[in-house]
């Protein structure tokens, strides 16, 4: 049996306007992403990865096309809407880790329970467990700047997971890291996955496109090869 779709995409465009010059950094992708899936994103620079990956995250409206999440036409949503279904149903795992540097790696990875309105309680079993899980909890009352580039991927990956989203969405997760810290990280996203989260993650190495179930080539935002791994 297949499993929910969770993602379909259908048609997206997405237009800069710069001045009287236009570029369509999107150019009409189709995508369906069914639940517990692993889907890679490949392509050159400037091929619109990043420019997918907002529109997925719901950080960035399509300028043509539509976007169902469950089943939820999310392709123009207000500010506050998107907000809020994103951060129910999606985890952020970003190339520059994206910690905010004044707090902990606890209280980094507790944000997304705070603006859920989760008990102070509550939060710290969640905080602690996924702190535990990624394998950083010794280092829970660290800020970023105490902690080498693994370390802040593992609490940043431990913060996108606390809502328990439906989707993680990773941009370039690894490209700050070493190779031994990147076969680290990659791990975590396997044990992710293989607990059932859906992951979507955008790489430049061939090495990593060839770790994810499916892959999809973007050029000049289109999807020109999609290979099965
Ligand atoms: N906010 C923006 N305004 C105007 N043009 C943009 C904007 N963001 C991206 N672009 C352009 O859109 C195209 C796709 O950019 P995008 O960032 O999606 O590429 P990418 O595949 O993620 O590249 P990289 O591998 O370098 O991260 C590029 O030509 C880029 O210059
Ligand atoms: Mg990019």
């Amino acid at each position: 049996m297949k499993n929910d779709l969770l993602i379909k995409l259908d048609n997206i465009v997405k237009v800069y306007k710069m001045g009287d010059t236009e570029l369509k950094a999107v150019d009409g992708i189709s995508l369906d992403v069914y639940e517990g899936d692993f889907l890679g994103i490949m392509g050159a620079s400037g091929s619109g990865k990043s420019t997918l990956m907002n529109i997925i995250g719901i950080l960035d409206s399509p300028t043509e096309g539509k976007y169902y999440l469950k089943g939820q036409d999310v392709s123009f949503l207000k500010d506050s809407e998107a907000s809020r279904i994103r951060n129910k149903e999606i985890g952020f795992v970003f190339q520059t880790f994206n910690l905010i540097k004044g707090l902990t790696a606890f209280e980094n990875a507790e944000t997304p329970l705070i603006y859920s309105g989760i008990p102070k309680k509550q939060r710290k079993e969640i905080v602690e467990y996924y702190l535990e899980k990624m394998g950083i909890a010794d280092r829970m009352h660290h800020k970023p700047n105490q902690l080498s580039g693994g370390q802040r991927q593992r609490v940043a990956i431990a913060r996108a997971l606390v809502n328990e989203p439906s989707l993680i969405l990773a941009d370039e997760p690894t490209g700050n890291l070493d190779s031994k810290t990147t076969v680290e990280i990659m791990n975590l996203f396997h044990k992710i996955h293989g607990e059932g989260k859906t992951i979507v993650l955008v790489t430049h190495e061939p090495d990593i496109g060839k770790e994810t179930e499916k892959t999809i080539i973007l050029k000049d935002g289109k999807v020109v090869e999609e290979i099965v791994n």
